[in-house]
């Protein structure tokens, strides 16, 4: 399935693994959300079906999830057969490597059941144990924007990018950048809520203190997409409580390798709190998001 892609501007990293491994596990990434994401853009049956519902009865589960899971974790038993998986549909794969991938076979799984087009595939590797918030980082990761024919990527190291999907050599990815904003008033923040009744009620008291003080607030309904639009700069920050590893591990890495900061409550990101910014606005908002 090796599509040829260039490899970005060679990375500083010096991560213990060196940089061709990650360079590897960035490539792969891309081959992994290219062609998930294709599957489930031209695969989409006109009546999207639902299978199940997690943790409340609009949290739904489509068969294309599973479906796009399975064929992730087919691809990845067979380019990588030692390292662990963990997705959002189930998938919990043991390995031995010290890496685990983390998936998310559709990000956004609300816009893709009503055909609104912003939904993606979030591929990462990550050390550590994504089990546990806080114990975990990225260091290699993809999002296809199928709608877009986009994809996003990253590793340690080696700046955030945007290829064109399913494309050679010949393509120049772009540089991703966040943007400079670096005051609260005029930051275009986006977040995302929960699926359950309480947790919204209590994300919509901390809206109401934190719309008043920003430009304005947009919820796209995928938090890989927010992330990718911070690298990108196309808006300021996002931040949102409650998102599992599968819907932050490659937009986390991507933010980073832009020149912004991901935090939590604690230094890592995790389900308490996630917000991604430039260096100049990530304190004042995570300052905003924990007041009581
Ligand atoms: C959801 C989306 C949404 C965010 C939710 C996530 P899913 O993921 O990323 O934007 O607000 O917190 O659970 O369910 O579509 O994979």
């Amino acid at each position: 399935m090796s599509e040829n892609l260039s490899t970005p501007v060679p990375g500083s990293a010096d991560h213990p693994r060196g940089d061709a491994v990650l360079a590897d596990l960035e490539r792969l990434s891309i081959e992994l959300a290219t062609a998930a994401g294709r599957f489930i853009r031209d695969d989409r049956p006109s009546q999207v079906r639902v299978a199940d519902t997690k943790s409340t009865d609009t949290d739904v589960v489509t068969v294309m999830d599973r479906e796009s899971e399975t064929l992730l974790r087919r691809l990845i038993v067979a380019a990588r057969p030692d390292d662990a998986i963990l997705g959002e549909e189930g998938a919990d794969v043991p390995g031995t490597t010290g890496l685990t991938w983390v998936i998310d076979p559709i990000d956004g799984t609300v816009n893709y059941l009503y055909d609104i087009p912003a939904y993606a595939v979030s591929v990462a590797v990550v050390e550590g144990d994504p089990h546990e918030d806080g114990a975990w980082w990225p260091i290699a990761g993809a999002v296809g924007d199928p709608c877009l024919r986009l994809v996003h990527h990253a590793r340690r190291g080696g700046g955030a990018w945007t290829r064109r999907e399913g494309v050679t050599d010949d393509d120049q990815p772009k540089r991703l950048a966040v943007s400079g904003e670096t005051t609260l008033d005029r930051t275009l923040l986006a977040t995302g809520f929960g699926y359950s009744a309480q947790v919204r009620a209590r994300q919509a008291e901390v809206l109401r203190r934190v719309l008043p003080q920003v430009r304005d607030i947009r919820r796209i309904g995928s938090a890989a997409l927010d992330l990718v639009r911070v690298a990108d700069g196309s808006v300021d920050a996002y931040a949102e409580s409650g998102l599992n590893a599968w819907d932050l591990a490659a937009g986390w890495l991507i933010v980073e390798e832009a020149g912004g900061v991901v935090v939590g409550l604690a230094q890592r990101p995790g389900k308490a709190l996630t917000v991604a910014a430039g260096q100049g606005l990530v304190e004042q908002l995570r300052a905003l998001f924990t007041e009581q």
